[in-house]
């Protein structure tokens, strides 16, 4: 999806209490908190920490998008595995941070949980890494337990999950599908209209785990007191994650 790029002042929306940290942008008046000015004219809207670039008159994410001759284009598909982490550099407690596996959810910021049993000896992945491997719009833990481990969207509240080993149970109304892998670009979720991934802090004081949940129109309210954040791919440099994500 692009957004179009905004040039009218009175479509941001502001407050007179704002006009004193407000910026000039062409014709236009923006609060650099919120918007990027782009060829001093065009304004795109910073969303998730990421202050869209301009490709002809849309605005984009690198995490999705190139632009070449004006003209946006999808990054190409990942097709060997990778690590992920966490993108937003108004987070600074998470921006960078991977995406890691533990209790068959993507947490954020963590160590990853693993587990190879004793059988398989030195055959075992080092296992401390949380590796992915996407495709068709689908996506799998990096493992080599035999059946494998799927992602989904949990129908409850679009946290990511990833099944049990040697199990294909997920909760019925689960999402498998609406994702997205991009080299050199993001994991996105493509499901509830582009409204992307939220890290939720931890809800158990003093422990647990910030987690990343998916969005949409009906949940964002809800999801108000999380942060927005793009994850970012990065190639996996050995073939397979672990044995199993526990
Ligand atoms: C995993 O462990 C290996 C050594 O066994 C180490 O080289 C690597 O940096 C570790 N990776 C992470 C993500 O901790
Ligand atoms: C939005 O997300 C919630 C989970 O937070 C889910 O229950 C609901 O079905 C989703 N809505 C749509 C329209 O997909």
């Amino acid at each position: 999806m692009a957004w179009p790029s905004l040039t009218v002042a009175a479509m941001l929306g502001l407050g007179s209490g704002a006009l004193a940290a407000l910026k000039t942008c062409g014709p236009s008046q923006y609060d650099p908190a919120q918007y990027i000015c782009h060829i001093n004219n065009f304004l795109c809207p910073i969303t998730a920490g990421e202050a869209l670039s301009l490709c002809g008159g849309a605005c984009y994410s690198t995490f999705m998008y190139t632009c070449s001759a004006n003209t946006l284009t999808l990054l190409p598909a990942v097709t060997t595995p990778f690590t992920l982490a966490v993108s937003n550099p108004s987070l600074p407690a998470l921006h960078n941070q991977p995406v890691s596996a533990a209790g068959l959810r993507w947490t954020l910021a963590g160590p990853t949980s693993s587990y190879c049993p004793d059988v398989v000896g030195a055959a075992c992945p080092p296992g401390n890494a949380t590796a992915v491997v996407a495709s068709a719009g689908r996506a799998a833990m990096d493992v080599m337990v035999p059946g494998g481990q799927a992602v989904y969207l949990t129908p409850d509240d679009w946290s990511v999950g990833y099944t049990q080993a040697h199990s294909a149970y997920m909760p019925g109304g689960s999402l498998v599908e609406g994702f997205g892998a991009y080299a050199g670009g993001g994991f996105v979720n493509l499901n509830g209209d582009g409204w992307g991934w939220v890290a939720c802090p931890p809800v158990t004081a003093g422990g647990g785990r910030w987690r990343l949940v998916g969005r949409n129109a009906t949940s964002a309210a809800a999801l108000a007191g999380c942060d927005a954040v793009n994850l970012r791919v990065v190639p996996f440099g050995g073939s397979v994650g672990a044995w199993q994500y526990a």
